[in-house]
């Protein structure tokens, strides 16, 4: 568990600086031995858009697994010692309570271009590994040239090729893409294979419905728009709470945040940018009655009258709490092929 504080402001201190690679530059020609991997996914799930240069591959996932678990990322720096599941707990739905800036958990994130969030780095999966890795983690590429195994391990996935920052970057976008949670109870009830209780229906029709409005943001089925909204946590924002406007510079985005996924969101606590909310009952209620007014507030925050406040009743707080449970997804977090392959 991280708590260190500056570790953790790390992330969002690092200089805004573009990452900056050539994809097909240092593309070797496949290894022999590359097995093409077919991505699963529900028909209710959006098209994956693969780069054409970095195709799935068994060896390159392998690869990508096990650089996400390898504390070799890190060998001096602010961050020696961790690998990135330190932060990114499988049983946590790839997350971890900390004390700093909340950790974003990896899920789905194949359908995401939007990262971070405050969302500074945008684009595919392999744009913000490149970020994660030349610029947060600072790998030292001549540890892995001189490792006994990731030679062998880089030339499985992309044949006679030196070990580069670009080839991590896509190992690594490879693992993400294969981070697909769409077995929670909610994606059974979607596919027809069991009722829900009374009270987790009424919570989806609270969630689906202009009474808790929270689809608009949180839609099926990502559970996430992966775009950026102020939901109203502050009416004045200090430099940790502005987001998006730190990226833009535009007033309208002052206290915007990447809405994250609600799957698995059971797991993740706690809750919004800093962590300020211990539970979910913490997080309706800010819906339900906290939410602070200011220019930049998303206009789905105003309901029909000028309201901001939800007014739900006890029992329809309740079946919306009943309804975010129904989006964990326990084959996810207990899927050995996901765990740590060391
Ligand atoms: C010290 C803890 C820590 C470590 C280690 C760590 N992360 Fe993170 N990660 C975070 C935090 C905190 C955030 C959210 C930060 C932000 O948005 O500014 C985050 C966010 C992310 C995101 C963005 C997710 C989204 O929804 O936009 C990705 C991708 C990511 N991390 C990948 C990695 C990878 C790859 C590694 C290993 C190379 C890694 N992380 C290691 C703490 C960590
Ligand atoms: C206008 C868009 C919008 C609407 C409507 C909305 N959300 Fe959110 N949600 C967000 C954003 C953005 C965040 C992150 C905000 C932050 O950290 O500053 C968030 C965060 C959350 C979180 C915390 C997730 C985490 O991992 O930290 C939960 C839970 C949540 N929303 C549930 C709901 C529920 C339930 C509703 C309906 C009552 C709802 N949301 C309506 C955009 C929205």
């Amino acid at each position: 568990m991280m708590r260190d504080p500056d570790l953790l402001t790390f992330t969002l201190l690092a200089l805004l600086t573009a990452c900056r690679h050539d994809r097909a530059e240092d593309l070797g020609p496949a290894g022999p031995s590359v097995t093409p991997y077919e991505l699963g996914r529900p028909y209710y799930f959006p098209e994956l858009q693969i780069p054409a240069d970095d195709p799935l591959t068994v060896e390159g996932i392998a690869l990508g697994r096990r650089l996400y678990y390898d504390p070799i990322l890190s060998t001096g720096g602010p961050l020696a010692g961790l690998s990135c599941s330190s932060c990114h707990n499988q049983s946590l739905s790839f997350s971890v309570p900390n004390n700093g800036p909340s950790v974003l958990p990896h899920v789905n994130l194949a359908w995401s271009r939007n990262f971070l969030w405050n969302g500074k780095v945008q684009g595919d999966l392999e744009d913000i590994m490149c970020f994660e890795v030349e610029e947060f983690f600072q790998v030292d590429l001549n540890v892995l040239r001189n490792h006994p195994v990731y030679p062998d391990r880089f030339r499985d996935a992309f044949g006679e090729v030196e070990i580069t920052g670009t080839l991590v970057e896509k190992a690594l976008a490879q693992w993400f893409r294969r981070l697909v949670s769409s077995n929670s109870r909610f994606d059974s009830y979607l596919r027809h294979e069991i009722e829900f209780t009374t009270s987790e229906f009424n919570g989806m029709m609270v969630f689906m419905t202009e009474t808790g409005d929270c689809f608009h943001c949180h839609g099926i089925p990502l559970m996430t728009d992966n775009a950026f909204h102020n939901i109203g946590l502050d009416s004045a924002f200090t430099p940790a709470d502005q987001g998006r406007y730190l990226v833009t510079g535009d007033p309208a985005d002052l206290g915007a945040f990447k809405a994250p996924t609600l799957r698995n969101v059971a797991l993740t606590a706690p809750y919004m940018h800093d962590g300020r909310f211990q539970t979910l009952e913490e997080v309706v209620e800010h819906y339900d009655s906290g939410v602070n007014p200011s220019p930049s507030l998303d206009p789905i925050m105003t309901k029909p009258g000028q309201q901001i406040h939800l007014g739900l009743n006890p029992m329809q707080k309740a079946d919306l709490l009943a309804f975010l449970h129904t989006l964990t997804d326990d084959s996810f977090i207990t899927d050995t092929a996901l765990a740590s392959p060391f």
